[in-house]
């Protein structure tokens, strides 16, 4: 029997089907371990986790501080650390603070139901397609005040970035990867070659004009990060966030409850959320429970592992729609933590909302096919009918 470390391959079906048990595993056995793919010391307790996403002064997010490089279009509010990078994150906070998220998850909310409506009565249809991708190209785009791309081909294009995210495990990704990133560019280009439209872009391109070269280029960069990122954890979201439902029969109901909905939102992400976990540089030696971590090397904390921890949630195993308090790290933590979390969570009421507001059940047909990712968990397909 190989070992457990061994056992944790990301990208193997079982693994893609159900990460939970072997993750515990490790957590029991061995929570501070070296994944040989990864080339990373992975972290399973909640505890550690925080720890690193917290110090950003020993656990760096820009490579550079450890004598690596960043290419000039990756340069964002993602890959700088603070002090530099606090500055364009106040920008798009207080850009996001001006919108009116009320009215964007009212708009997201008749989206959903429009295409349930689509949907014919005992038809079965794929819930990914018909209303994870539209909903979050949909809600990312008003929020920014652009034109939604059209979602099937925008979809195609945020998939093959987000699958080069694994090019350490599969280097076939790699290539569709720069291809579709640049696609990616061009349209945030237009954007900004327009006039603007009310919305998050306007605001933060008049903060940004007058400003010197480099600022600009973090907001350009940022605005790309926002839409492609805010779109496919949305989607990976909203798609895992339906599997939920749909497995757990009275969850729906019991959302109809405004406070539950409130908290069921955020436990819906602990549950099962879309980003399995992110990495950090040790810039100094450092420790991490028994492991003598080096300067340079990298720690990636598992959100998946730590949002189960027992140390952290009572009954983790379990969907708990009222928890309270629930300091999941689905959002991450810390300086780098979800810009989007309060759209995030806009969107996931709305998909809420809308389910229980159409008099037909949202009924599973079959397991649904998860997709071949590691950074992210998300449905490919995820099959349902309407059932009167
Ligand atoms: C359920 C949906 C979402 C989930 C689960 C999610 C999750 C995350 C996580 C875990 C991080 C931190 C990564 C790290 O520490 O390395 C993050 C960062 C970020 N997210 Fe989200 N996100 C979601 C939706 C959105 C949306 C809708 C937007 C924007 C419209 C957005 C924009 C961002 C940005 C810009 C960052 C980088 C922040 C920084 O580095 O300072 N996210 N997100």
């Amino acid at each position: 029997m190989p070992s457990v470390t061994d056992r944790y391959v990301p990208l193997d079906a079982t693994i893609l089907r159900d990460p939970y048990p072997v993750l515990a595993e490790l957590r029991a056995s061995e929570p501070v371990f070296w994944h040989e793919g990864m080339e990373s010391w992975a972290l399973t307790r909640y505890a550690d986790c925080v720890r690193v996403l917290r110090d950003h002064a020993t656990f760096a997010r820009d490579p550079r501080r450890t004598g690596g490089t960043v290419a000039e279009p990756s340069l964002s509010v993602q890959s700088l650390d603070p002090p530099q990078q606090g500055r364009i994150r106040s920008l798009f906070m207080t850009a996001l603070h001006a919108q009116d998220l009320a009215a964007i998850e009212l708009r997201a909310r008749r989206l959903v139901l429009g295409r349930l409506e689509d949907q014919a009565d005992g038809e079965v249809f794929n819930a990914v397609s018909e209303i994870a991708v539209p909903l979050s190209v949909a809600v990312v785009a008003d929020l920014l005040g652009v034109e939604p791309p059209p979602y099937a081909e925008f979809a195609a294009v945020s998939d093959a970035i987000m699958r080069s995210m694994d090019g350490g495990l599969d280097p076939s990704v790699v290539e569709p990867g720069r291809i579709a990133r640049q696609q990616l560019s061009d349209l945030v280009e237009s954007w900004f070659a327009a006039s603007p439209q009310p919305g998050l872009l306007a605001r933060v391109r008049a903060s940004a004009t007058g400003g010197d070269a480099h600022t600009r280029l973090y907001v350009k960069n940022t605005a790309r990060v926002m839409f492609q990122g805010g779109y496919s954890t949305t989607a990976a979201a909203v798609g895992n966030a339906v599997h939920t439902l749909l497995t757990h029969p009275h969850a729906l109901r019991q959302l109809r409850d405004r406070a539950v909905l409130a908290t069921g939102v955020d436990e819906l992400v602990r549950f099962d959320g879309p980003v399995q976990g992110t990495t950090r540089i040790a810039v100094r030696a450092c420790r991490i429970g028994d492991v003598d971590i080096r300067p340079g090397q990298k720690v990636v904390p598992l959100f998946a592992a730590a949002n189960r921890d027992p140390e952290a949630f009572t009954r983790p195993g379990q969907l708990v729609l009222d928890r309270t308090p629930n300091r999941h790290l689905g959002y991450g933590w810390g300086p780098h933590s979800c810009i989007g979390t309060t759209v995030a969570q806009a969107a996931l009421r709305a998909l809420i909302t809308a389910l229980n507001e159409h008099p037909a059940h949202l009924v599973p047909v079959g397991d649904g096919v998860r997709r071949r990712a590691a950074t992210m968990r998300a449905f490919d397909t995820l099959p349902a009918l309407l059932h009167r």
